[in-house]
C-alpha cells in the first residue's frame, strides 16, 4: 500500500437536523449508533464525484502520476450500466487503463484489496488505484428512521504496488466470505434484472435500501471478529501484535463488540463514525486516510482491517502501515 486519500462532501446533516423530519431523537441516534453527524452529496452529484476526489488524493499521497488499473468498489454506481470506474479513470487523467467496478456493499474495499493484490501478484498490473466510494444516501428512504440515521456518503482510496512481504505497506492475505442465504437482510429489491424482466414498474418503496437491523447487527459482530482472527492467522500475527484496528464503521456498538471479541483494547481502535456515519464501502479507506492525517496511525504500525456488508459478505486483512505524507 503506497498511498491513501479520503474525501467527504461538504454538506453535513446533524442528528438535530434528522429529528426535524423523522420520529427519532438526538439521544437515540447517539446512544444506539454513536453517530453525531454525516456528510451527504449535493443534489446532482454522484459516486464518481466522490471517487475522483479520493482517487486524486491517494495518487498524490503515493507520488504516483500513473497506475495501470483502476478498481472502484461501490454499492451506488452512477448508472446501472456501464461501470463507474472507467469514468473515474478518465477524469483522473488515466484514460486507457483497465477499469472496473466491484460490488460487495460495505465489504467492497476488502474485496477490492484481494482483487488488486491478485492482479499485481499475477503480473497483470504493476500499480493499482483502488477507490471505494458510496453515495449511500441516494438509496435511503428518507422516511426510514432505522437506515436514514446511519448511512452517509464518502470515498476513500489507496494506491497498491508490488513489494516485499516484510516492508512497510505490506498487505497480508485477505480473508473473504459470503452467505447468499441471508441476502435479504440487506437489499434494494428493485432496479435489477429480476424486477425489470417482469415488465412492471417497481412497487412503491422497492427502489430503496432495506436492512433488518437487529439480525444484521449480530451477523456483523460475529463475521467481522471471525474474519479478523482468520486474517491474523494468515499473516502469522497474534492479537498482541496489532497496533490499530480499522473496522468497518457500521455502528459504534458493533465496533465495541467486535473490538471486545477480538481482544483489542479501546485505545487501539480507530474510529470516525461519530463524524461521518456509515459510509458503506468507503468506510475503511476513509477512516485510514483521516487517521493518517491526524497521526493516529503511523509508519510501521500493524493494522488489522475487518468489514461486513450486504450479500452477506465479509472480509479481513492486515497491513503494516506505510510511511506516507499526510493526505
Ligand atoms: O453497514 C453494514 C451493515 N449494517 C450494519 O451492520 C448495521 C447493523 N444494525 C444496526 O446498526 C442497528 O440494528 C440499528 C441502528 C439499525 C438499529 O438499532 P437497534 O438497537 O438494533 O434497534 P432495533 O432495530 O432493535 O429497534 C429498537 C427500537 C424499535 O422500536 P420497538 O419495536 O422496540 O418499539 C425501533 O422501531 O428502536 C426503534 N428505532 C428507532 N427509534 C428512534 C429504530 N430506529 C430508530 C430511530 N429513532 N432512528
Amino acid at each position: 500500500m503506497a498511498g491513501v486519500g479520503g474525501y467527504v462532501p461538504p454538506d453535513v446533516v446533524t442528528n438535530k437536523d434528522l429529528t426535524r423530519r423523522l420520529r427519532t431523537s438526538e439521544e437515540w441516534i447517539r446512544t444506539r449508533t454513536g453517530i453525531g453527524a454525516r456528510h451527504v452529496i449535493a443534489p446532482g452529484t454522484a459516486t464518481s464525484d466522490l471517487a475522483v476526489e479520493a482517487g486524486r488524493r491517494a495518487l498524490e499521497s503515493a507520488g504516483a502520476g500513473r497506475v495501470d488499473t483502476v478498481v472502484l468498489a461501490t454499492t451506488t454506481p452512477d448508472r446501472p450500466c456501464p461501470a463507474t470506474a472507467p469514468e473515474v479513470a478518465t477524469r483522473l487523467g488515466l484514460g486507457g487503463v483497465a477499469a472496473f467496478d466491484i460490488a460487495a456493499v460495505c465489504t467492497g474495499f476488502l474485496y477490492g484489496l484481494a482483487t488488486a493484490g491478485g492482479l499485481i501478484a499475477s503480473g497483470g498490473a504493476e500499480r493499482v488505484l483502488l477507490v471505494a466510494a458510496d453515495a449511500f444516501t441516494t438509496l435511503i428512504d428518507p422516511g426510514d428512521r432505522a437506515t436514514a440515521v446511519i448511512f452517509a456518503d464518502g470515498a476513500g482510496a489507496v494506491v497498491l504496488r508490488a513489494g516485499e512481504a516484510g516492508e512497510a505497506g505490506a498487505v497480508g492475505p485477505v480473508v473473504l466470505g459470503s452467505d447468499g442465504e441471508l441476502g435479504e437482510l440487506i437489499e434494494v429489491p428493485a432496479g435489477g434484472s429480476r424486477q425489470r424482466s417482469s415488465g412492471r414498474p417497481a412497487a412503491v418503496g422497492e427502489e430503496f435500501f432495506r436492512m433488518r437491523g437487529r439480525e444484521t447487527f449480530r451477523h456483523a459482530v460475529e463475521r467481522m471478529a471471525d474474519a479478523a482472527h482468520a486474517a491474523l492467522e494468515g499473516a502469522g500475527w497474534t492479537v498482541a501484535d496489532v497496533d490499530r484496528l480499522a473496522a468497518h464503521q457500521a455502528n459504534a456498538r458493533i465496533l465495541a463488540a467486535v473490538g471486545d471479541r477480538i481482544g483489542i483494547a479501546p485505545g487501539r481502535r480507530l474510529s470516525n463514525i461519530e463524524e461521518v456515519g456509515n459510509t458503506g464501502a468507503a468506510s475503511i479507506p476513509l477512516l485510514l486516510a483521516q487517521a493518517t492525517a491526524r497521526g493516529e496511525v503511523r509508519a510501521g504500525e500493524r493494522v488489522l482491517l475487518t468489514a461486513f456488508g450486504g450479500g452477506l459478505t465479509w472480509g479481513a486483512t492486515t497491513v503494516t502501515w506505510p510511511a506516507l505524507p499526510s493526505p
